[in-house]
């Protein structure tokens, strides 16, 4: 094989005169004249054009070795759009590599091509300059991740992929064990008690880039298997653990965008869910939520006799027709919420709506100086307990203003003070709001030592923390319990018997008995963060061999079924599929 000189896209006027040799894909070839043809030659570095007599036995795909010599294109065939466009390979001689049949999809010039094609001839797609570029973005993201960690003295450990199950909410992927018939090994989750156990071994600072595994219905934001940057500190607060995960991702958004992001604001939790009725709230745009309960707390309207009543105001987005309010009210509905109401504003203050007639003077007059709405705006009103109002109006910002995910710049939000549980169970046990190793707030670890009415409980706050970047979790955290009386506590009230304490999580109590340090920590998502920085809205497209919506791999064909000597082996039988 001829040996390559050069890189096509890095090819310039300052080559002119030289002969080299530059090896690739074909991206295009265009016959001119019966002797003479146009080569559009592709590697990793871009593009060149070469000119090539006789190209008849050559096609898109094929791999070829081009020597040449590097020439000015006269000024009229000047490509302006390709970095190489102002010169060409002249007088160029090729060397077929390889053959390649026609691709089944197009691979220059982005075309929409189908999901399962694109991933059972990934190999295909990644020749893309999408994939190109973003599979290449995701390593550089990686790097700056590594650097940062490593200037701030991190130590990079590894933890087991075959582990007993960590709970983080999902459900396992199981692995059969051949030498201890009938145990399964889990897959992680997450390192969160291996990174624990870092802490109480006095390594202080850890981070990794980990594999977790979490089987779940797959979404844009979510697949089987993701990679998280996942760290932990000892003897610190939240706050350090924040300071030191913003360094790294301002880092990370610093090598694809050029500028450092703004320092990374932070709200309560609480507040979150006031003006924004979410826990990862989108910050780009406004149409925070608005409270009006004092307004129509004396209402004769039955609709809004309810504990909460918040709006969103559209600024002159009174222009809307019937129709899609209807559509907009049966959302409104599907997310949960008995009613929307719109009031628009009219010319001189006088509304629009269809309950106008139910509503006061002085409560219309409330509403609009309350929501400073004026003519020509819309307001939305949802009334409720206060976790359906906010919930619902939440979905109702986005569904009507959310800019796309390239747009309005990188929006960091660091969200605090979450509550300890989300909800309650049906049998009446607490859930966790982030996972059963989280340290309450000081100030309400007596409010949760006497809490034996659930309502109570969900009023006790953690000292958990949310990363959010354009309305996207990015991360989660917080400070950890390292006592055992706390912990044991903890797991009491979510219902965890001491027998399956013992058993489950007896190795992290134990350590717990040796001097466990104060400890805090984090973990993002690098897909995710991946995928917002270089713009696209599934991390399927940041990642390099991805799973279809179903969980399925078209290119492998995984899951698939195994030999019987392997079922026999590990002492498994396959029941067939319950009906
Ligand atoms: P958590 O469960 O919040 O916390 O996960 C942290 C981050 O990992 C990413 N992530 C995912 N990305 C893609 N696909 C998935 N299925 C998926 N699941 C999670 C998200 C998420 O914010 N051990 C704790 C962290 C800690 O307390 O230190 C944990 O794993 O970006
Ligand atoms: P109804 O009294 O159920 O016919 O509702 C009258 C109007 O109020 C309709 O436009 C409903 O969409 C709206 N509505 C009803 N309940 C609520 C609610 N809880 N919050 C907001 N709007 C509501």
């Amino acid at each position: 094989m001829t040996k390559r000189t050069d890189y096509c896209g890095r090819l310039s006027s300052d080559d002119i005169g030289r002969t080299v040799t530059v090896c690739g894909w074909v991206s295009k070839r265009r016959e001119h004249g019966e002797f003479l043809a146009f080569v559009d030659l592709r590697d990793r570095t871009g593009i060149v054009q070469c000119v090539v007599d006789h190209a008849h036995d050559i096609r898109s795909e094929y791999v070829l070795a081009v020597t040449g010599t590097v020439r000015e294109r006269p000024p009229e065939t000047a490509n302006n759009d390709l970095p190489t466009g102002s010169i060409e390979i002249g007088e160029a001689t090729v060397e077929i590599l390889s053959h390649a049949e026609p691709p089944p999809f197009q691979i220059s010039g982005r075309v929409d091509v189908d999901e399962t094609i694109r991933i059972r001839h990934r190999y295909l797609d990644l020749r893309t300059s999408r994939m190109q570029r973003n599979l290449r973005s995701r390593a550089a993201i990686n790097a700056a991740i590594r650097r940062s960690m490593d200037d701030q003295e991190f130590v990079e450990l590894e933890t087991p992929m075959l582990i007993a199950s960590t709970p983080e909410g999902a459900r396992d992927f199981v692995v059969p064990s051949r030498l201890s018939p009938g145990n399964f090994y889990a897959l992680p989750q997450s390192p969160q008690l291996f990174k624990q156990l870092c802490m109480v071994g006095g390594m202080d600072r850890y981070y990794q880039i980990a594999r977790c595994m979490r089987d779940e219905d797959l979404r844009a934001d979510r697949q089987f298997e993701f990679t998280q940057l996942d760290m932990e500190m000892s003897f610190v607060d939240g706050r350090e653990v924040r300071a030191v995960i913003s360094e790294a991702v301002s880092e990370a958004a610093e090598v694809i965008t050029g500028e450092r992001p703004d320092s990374i604001p932070e709200i309560p939790w609480s507040e979150a869910m006031n003006r924004y009725g979410s826990d990862k709230p989108d910050i780009r745009f406004g149409l925070e939520l608005v409270d009006l309960t004092s307004v129509f707390s004396d209402t004769d309207f039955n609709a809004f006799k309810a504990p909460t009543i918040k709006g969103i105001k559209v600024e002159a987005g009174g222009d809307i027709g019937r129709n899609q309010l209807d559509q907009l009210t049966d959302k409104a509905k599907s997310w949960g919420a008995k009613g929307l109401v719109w009031v628009k504003v009219g010319s001189s203050g006088e509304v629009t709506s269809p309950v106008a007639k139910f509503m006061s003077e002085a409560e219309i007059s409330g509403l609009l100086s309350t929501m400073e709405a004026t003519e020509g705006d819309i307001c939305y009103l949802v009334a409720d307990e206060w976790r359906k109002v906010v919930h619902v109006l939440g979905l109702l910002r986005l569904e009507l203003a959310r800019p796309p995910v390239n747009e309005g710049g990188l929006c960091f939000l660091w969200v605090v003070d979450f509550p300890l549980f989300e909800d309650v169970d049906d049998d009446g046990n607490p859930l966790p709001a982030h996972h059963p190793f989280t340290m309450p707030h000081a100030d309400d670890l007596e409010l949760l030592s006497k809490s034996s009415v659930a309502s109570d409980l969900l009023e006790v706050r953690s000292q958990a923390y949310d990363l959010v970047l354009n309305g996207w979790e990015l991360g989660s955290g917080s400070v950890r319990i390292h006592r055992r009386d706390i912990q044991q506590q903890i797991f009491h009230l979510l219902g965890i018997g001491e027998e399956e304490s013992q058993q489950k999580f007896g190795f992290l109590m134990d350590a717990f008995r040796y001097g466990a340090p104060p400890h805090a920590g984090f973990a993002f998502g690098i897909d995710r963060l991946v995928a917002l920085l270089v713009g696209e809205e599934n991390i399927r497209e940041v990642i390099a061999f991805p799973k279809t919506q179903s969980g399925t791999d078209p290119l492998t064909n995984a899951p698939t079924s195994i030999d019987q000597t392997q079922l026999d082996e590990l002492g498994l039988r396959v029941l067939p599929p319950a009906t």
